[in-house]
């Protein structure tokens, strides 16, 4: 940005972070350029983004002031070292002079090692961060240059330290109006603004001849954001990615952010870094390099590349606002007739009973031919997974595994060429998820994404896959993307099953099911109030059963998921094929439970967990089909539409989502927010 106030500039920064700060929210800071050279001002609150701006209503800082160039950067922290407090807040400085400021996500594992080092010659440190460590070496590398380096160098010979993972923004006086980012594990990106149009769509990489570190991904899931701005300059790029059309120059501002959320309201064009790439921005040009890599062989296509794309985003800044709902997850939970829908849109051709997920076409041959498929993902996408299975195995007669990430990794579970492995995951950056994924690209076996976050990690270095397009996810607690997934993954089996003329019946039952989908959905939204009514119920108690089979087990899993995490109690989902193998001693006339009874081929057998529970006298609230006469009067009920068997689940959870919604609301608890939670788990 060229001549603007401080203000302007605390603003883009306030209000990016607040739509960052589901990422981690436990602090925020900032550092905006003062009135004198070399000057800066500070800002951290411990808590939300909005302590934070009232902190910066309340300061006597000059925010008229105008600013021609400048470089602010801000964060919000989920602590990893150091607890959350204003002294460990981002920014963090090397020095009290501030010669060089960072944020970072992320963990520098051997930041212990540095601080010792460092510490042993003499520097003091100010925080518990690890992050203080990258601040301090930088510093102490750049005192060591018998000839000052430029910022590229520096921040290359930094890296280079550096174990662990990271996303960085660095700062410094000795390069006024510099701005240097890099990645390693952890999402970033650059939003790049111009009025005009852009000559070329990419942005060329240039290839250091430098060996850097190992490389593993364990970084925090707070946020980092930076605002460096400069007066409209020729734009003479080695790469002239920003000539204009007409090969005038243009002003150009750069906005560099965790997640595309920050800076959406400011422009739509983003280039994705890679790990290992350093940009460097400086008077309106941005430049690209990498760190040479040791294994180069391990290297994803996308990081071999030899330019980054400036790609345009779809999404709408309504899409990441709260609207008339209280809560994102409100928001969200009433979206999912609509998500649902974005998710099918142009790929279920309804008449003709024909799926069409062009992210799959040229492998459905080597998919078809798969010896077993693997799924892996982590909490609600696991379940969504699990909920999935049975129709998979169905339609394509390959054995299917579910495999939680973490586990799977801990197993070093034995991958071949010939397998199958489908990612799922919402933000496309769960660090358990992208460590599997590598670890199967490594062993030669297809990688499949089902990814809601365009442009993320798990989305680019999948071979192939399917966008759920649910929209973005902002509510801690994921709900519209277990059901976009629970429908991504059901046409990814109805696809594979095409060739299949024995099939032909079933997926014409399951494609009229999908079609009714959305406005069942609604109609199950519309019972809210007694949902509402449940949660008061059940609410003053400590524990909450869920039990069902089949189809639905996934479905109790995931209802307990919900209550536990945003009402904070303690609820369990039972198979309850294994009532008798232990949990039904949980069982008394004080233990509140809801069973799952909607009408399938186990039916009758959930009738019989049905009998075992009553027999010790509990009093379950049942969630059946409307119109089901076979469910004892005066049970408590919560009647749902009959869907097909593999779809019922869509349904069955949409009640579990808004009772853990009530539950928390009734006890005043951040259901955006829920405590010790973020929303892109982004550390192993
Ligand atoms: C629960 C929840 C988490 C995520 C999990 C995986 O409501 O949101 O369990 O499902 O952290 O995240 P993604 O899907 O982003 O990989």
């Amino acid at each position: 940005m060229s001549r603007q106030s401080r203000k302007e500039v605390l603003d883009v920064l306030v209000a990016g972070l607040a739509r960052q700060e589901y990422r981690g929210y436990d602090s925020a800071g900032l550092v905006v350029d003062g009135d004198k050279s070399g000057e800066v001002y500070y800002f951290k609150e411990v808590g939300k983004v909005a302590g934070l701006r009232k902190k910066i209503d309340g300061s006597s800082v000059d925010v008229e002031k105008t600013l021609m160039e400048q470089v602010s950067i801000a964060h919000t922290r989920w602590a990893t070292h150091g607890p959350p407090s204003e002294r460990n807040c981002h920014p963090v400085r090397s020095d009290a002079n501030s010669e060089f400021i960072i944020v970072h996500n992320g963990i520098v594992t051997n930041g212990g090692d540095l601080r010792f080092v460092l510490e042993k010659r003499g520097y003091r440190f100010e925080t518990e961060t690890d992050t203080e460590a990258v601040a301090i070496l930088t510093k102490y590398i750049f005192d060591q240059y018998q000839e000052k380096p430029t910022f590229t160098e520096l921040v290359k010979a930094v890296l280079k330290e550096l174990e662990g993972s990271f996303a960085f923004v660095f700062k410094s006086f000795h390069y006024p109006n510099e701005v240097v980012t890099a990645r390693r594990g952890s999402p970033l990106l650059i939003g790049v603004k111009t009025d005009k149009k852009l000559k070329v769509d990419f942005v060329d990489v240039e290839f250091a001849g430098q060996d850097s570190t190992e490389t593993r991904v364990e970084p925090p899931p707070s946020s980092l954001l930076a605002v460096p701005s400069a007066t409209p300059k020729v734009l003479r790029t080695q790469s002239r990615a920003f000539m204009s059309e007409d090969g005038l120059p243009q002003p150009i501002e750069f906005f560099v952010a965790s997640d595309a959320a920050a800076i959406i309201e400011h422009t739509k064009r983003v280039l994705y870094l890679e790990d290992d790439d350093i940009a460097h921005i400086a008077q309106g040009e941005l430049h690209i390099h990498r760190l040479r890599r040791k294994e180069q062989g391990s290297l994803s296509p996308q990081q071999l590349a030899a330019t980054r794309t400036i790609e345009t985003l779809e999404i709408e800044l309504a899409a990441i606002m709260k609207g008339k709902f209280d809560t994102f997850m409100q928001k969200e939970i009433y979206e999912q007739p609509e998500s649902v829908v974005n998710t099918m849109r142009g790929r279920v051709n309804f008449d003709e009973y024909r799926i069409t997920l062009g992210g799959l076409r040229t492998y459905l041959p080597i998919m078809r031919r798969g010896r077993r498929i693997v799924f892996i993902a982590c909490g609600t996408s696991y379940h969504s997974c699990i909920a999935t299975r049975a129709i998979f195995e169905e339609l394509t007669e390959i054995p299917v595994g579910v495999e939680l990430a973490s586990d799977f990794l801990d197993r070093k579970t034995p991958i071949f060429r010939d397998d199958i492995c489908i990612f799922v995951s919402q933000s496309g950056e769960t660090a358990d998820t992208i460590l599997a994924l590598r670890y199967c690209n490594e062993r030669g076996a297809l990688s499949v994404g089902v990814v809601n976050t365009v442009g993320s990690t798990i989305s680019r270095e999948t071979q192939c896959g399917v966008h759920i397009n649910a929209g973005p996810e902002v509510g801690v607690a994921s709900t519209k993307a277990y059901t976009s997934q629970y429908v991504a993954l059901l046409m990814i089996a109805l696809q594979l099953s095409e060739d299949r003329i024995s099939f032909t019946e079933r997926r014409r039952q399951i494609i009229d099911g999908l079609h009714a989908l959305p406005g069942q959905i609604k109609n199950i939204l519309g019972l809210d109030a007694g949902f509402q009514q449940l949660a008061s119920t059940v609410g003053d108690n400590k524990s909450l059963l869920l039990m069902g089979r089949g189809y639905q087990y996934a479905t109790c899993l995931e209802g307990a998921l919900k209550i536990k995490e945003i009402s904070y109690m303690h609820s369990e989902g039972i198979l309850a094929g294994e009532l008798k193998h232990g949990p039904l001693a949980l069982v008394d006339e004080n233990m509140p439970v809801i069973i799952i009874m909607t009408q399938d081929s186990l039916y009758p057998k959930v009738q019989s967990a049905f009998a075992q529970i009553t027999a010790r006298k509990a009093q379950p609230v049942v969630l059946c089909n409307e119109g089901d006469e076979a469910i004892p009067a005066g049970a408590k009920t919560i009647r749902v539409p009959k869907t097909v068997d593999c779809l019922q689940g869509l349904l069955n959870i949409i009640p579990l989502q808004l009772l853990s919604y009530h539950l928390a609301v009734r006890n005043g608890y951040d259901v955006d927010f829920p405590r010790n939670l973020a929303k892109s788990v982004t550390t192993e």
